[in-house]
């Protein structure tokens, strides 16, 4: 994917740059010109497994598409208009999500992400020197952020907001409060048929406590809490469990809230032993008022909605880049799934609503 963006820029003689972290950035024009701070758009191009084809990729095609639309129309911006194709939004590897912002706005520390770890132990060093990169360059990026006036993040919806409003196109103005949780349960590894029930010391138990824990706090408390993956060691059928790992997705309209239902849980699991540790965390977001005004007056009717999903477009804004975001119609409502789907015609409208946004950001040469 990566290989494939540096061709769609190349193509487009867009200028391809790195920052610390890998996070691509293609430019229109020289952000390091007297010109004020570049008009940024893109998104990300990974995905979590199994994922659907439009999270993410939607907003950096839709960024080429709007590129190739101005130009055409004979543009010349008065300001550089960068493509950003953020790493790791997802974190599905090492379990830090938007590990790409996170890391060039020194949200990710990069003494903690060099030693994050996959599922087989491989470490993000590790990793990243295998792929040919340099961890001992990780850090912040201070400059690639300072070329950056504005952000707007095009992304496909994965609720149903759009649905309802019999819209296309929507204008993002806040994601809710989120965070991950990672909660180690510990066990006693023994014999599945010669050990009495009363002297099972047995994990899992602890880990489907936690399951039923979270839907239990988050409808006491009225957000969301997911635990989709889990990790059970040894992993033998007729073996009891020795350990287990269980990871929470909680998510809340606001922090109160948030916190309150991790609270819950930990109370609930408190009694099988359970280590609960906080993996990220991602604050009640608002975009920029001034940016949500101007789109909203650009892109005719356009609903202005919060999501519950994060996204890179939050990691800048709560570094403080004036940033908001565009929705694109999913009709399925579906996301983090192959159901995840976008109308054709949708997908124009959202390409139409980016470029005239990117052209009232960015001015034009009279
Ligand atoms: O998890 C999220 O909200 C986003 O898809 N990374
Ligand atoms: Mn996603
Ligand atoms: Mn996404």
């Amino acid at each position: 994917m990566r290989e494939w963006f540096s061709g769609e820029c190349a193509a487009r003689g867009l200028d391809l740059t790195e920052d610390r972290m890998g996070n691509q950035w293609a430019w229109w024009g020289d952000p390091d010109s007297s010109a004020p701070a570049g008009i940024v758009t893109g998104s990300h191009l990974d995905s979590v497994p199994d994922g659907g084809a439009f999270d993410g990729p939607l907003g950096v095609v839709s960024a080429l598409l709007a590129i190739d639309r101005l130009k055409s129309d004979g543009f010349a911006p008065l300001r550089p208009i960068g493509v950003v194709n953020f790493v790791d939004e997802e974190g599905a590897r090492f379990g830090v999500s938007c590990a790409g912002s996170r890391m060039i706005t020194g949200v990710l520390s990069p003494d903690r992400a060099r030693a994050l770890q996959d599922a087989d132990g491989i470490t993000m060093a590790e990793a990243m020197r295998a792929a040919g990169w340099r961890p001992e360059r990780l850090g912040p990026d201070p400059e690639a952020l300072s070329r950056v006036g504005s952000f707007i993040e095009l992304h496909i919806e994965q609720g149903r907001g759009l649905i309802d409003s019999g819209r296309a196109v929507g204008v993002g103005n806040a994601i809710w409060p989120h965070g991950r949780w990672r909660i180690d349960i510990p066990g006693e590894a023994n014999h599945a048929g010669t050990t009495r029930l009363s002297d099972r010391r047995d994990a899992v138990i602890g880990c489907a406590r936690a399951v039923l824990a979270a839907r239990a706090a988050a409808e006491t408390h009225g957000g969301l809490a997911t635990i989709g993956k889990i990790n059970i060691q040894p992993g033998g059928v007729n073996a009891i469990a020795s350990s287990a790992t269980a990871w929470l997705d909680a998510r809340a309209a606001d922090e109160p809230a948030l916190r309150a239902i991790v609270a819950h849980i930990e109370k609930d699991v408190a009694n099988s032993g359970a280590v609960v540790t906080e993996e990220s965390w991602t604050p009640q977001t608002g975009f920029d008022s001034v940016l949500i005004s101007r789109m909203a007056s650009l892109i005719d009717g356009a609903p202005v909605m919060g999501t519950g999903a994060g996204h890179d477009a939050g990691i800048l804004a709560n570094a403080g880049v004036p940033a908001a975001m565009i929705f694109v119609r999913n009709p399925t409502g579906v996301s983090h799934s192959p159901s995840e789907w976008a109308e054709p015609e949708d997908c124009l409208a959202g390409v139409a609503a980016l470029a005239a946004v990117l052209a009232d950001l960015a001015g034009v040469q009279r």
